[in-house]
């Protein structure tokens, strides 16, 4: 692993990391799999965190065993209801819904020069850090619409470092995802995963919850690696 000192950017998953989305983004599919009689589970639930859209609507439609069951058209509609339930139950963001500690965060790699961007593969991402007030803090937002694979294909996490101008070894990927933190580490980043060790069991850094991610903590576990 690179020491700390070489870090001189960070590369930000949105949804379950700097703001709660994800149970949005699972109350929204859970109808969806209900819907077309697929079970939903938590390790669904788990398995579909960092995934875009359709490639969700297939997990879930595959876990039910009803892959061939819709036409392209169908699984459209599937996925525009689901979005439709997502935005509506994002309108309720504020910035107060920011994660514990990310906004310090947030604030302390601006105070030591640290390069921040996005890498997120939800199209809803712009709209959602209108809401928390975080859109000036990046320097940049990959756009996920021009990205030929989603997570775990490392593209988006080497755009994130482009944005930032950097090589991916400078930088440090931040995740609650299992496929976020194989695309981290696929494009040559230091991956920070937060959440359960077990799911995350990949990350270079694992932290249990967005309170503990500090620039100092970050330091001291880098150090005793
Ligand atoms: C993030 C979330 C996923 C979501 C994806 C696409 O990666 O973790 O759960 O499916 O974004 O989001 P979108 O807002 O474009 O449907
Ligand atoms: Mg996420």
């Amino acid at each position: 692993m690179v020491t700390f000192s070489e870090i001189s950017g960070f590369a930000f998953d949105l949804d379950g990391v700097i703001t709660d989305t994800a149970k949005f983004h699972a109350m929204a599919w859970q109808q969806v799999a209900e819907q077309v009689g697929t079970k939903w589970t938590s390790q669904l639930a788990d398995n579909l965190k960092g995934i875009d859209r359709m490639t969700s609507l297939e997990m879930i439609l595959k876990a039910g065993g009803h892959e061939t069951e819709y036409s392209d058209t169908e699984k459209e509609q599937l996925a525009d209801e689901k979005n439709h339930n997502y935005v509506n139950l994002i309108k309720t963001l504020t910035p107060d819904d920011i994660l514990p500690g990310m906004l310090d965060f947030i604030q302390s790699l601006h105070q030591n020069h640290y390069k921040l961007a996005l890498a997120s593969v939800s199209r809803n991402a712009p709209v959602i850090l209108e809401r928390l007030g975080l859109t000036d803090s990046f320097e940049g937002i990959v756009d996920p619409a021009s990205l030929k694979l989603g997570k775990p294909d490392p593209e988006i996490y080497i755009r994130a470092a482009e944005v930032m101008h950097l090589d991916p070894d400078k930088v440090i990927g931040v995740e609650d995802a299992a496929a976020g933190v194989t695309s981290i580490n696929k494009a040559g980043e230091t991956s920070l995963g937060i959440g359960d060790a077990k799911i995350l069991h990949e990350a270079n850094l694992i932290f249990a919850n967005t309170k503990e991610v500090t620039l100092q903590a970050i330091k001291e576990k880098m150090t005793a690696n």
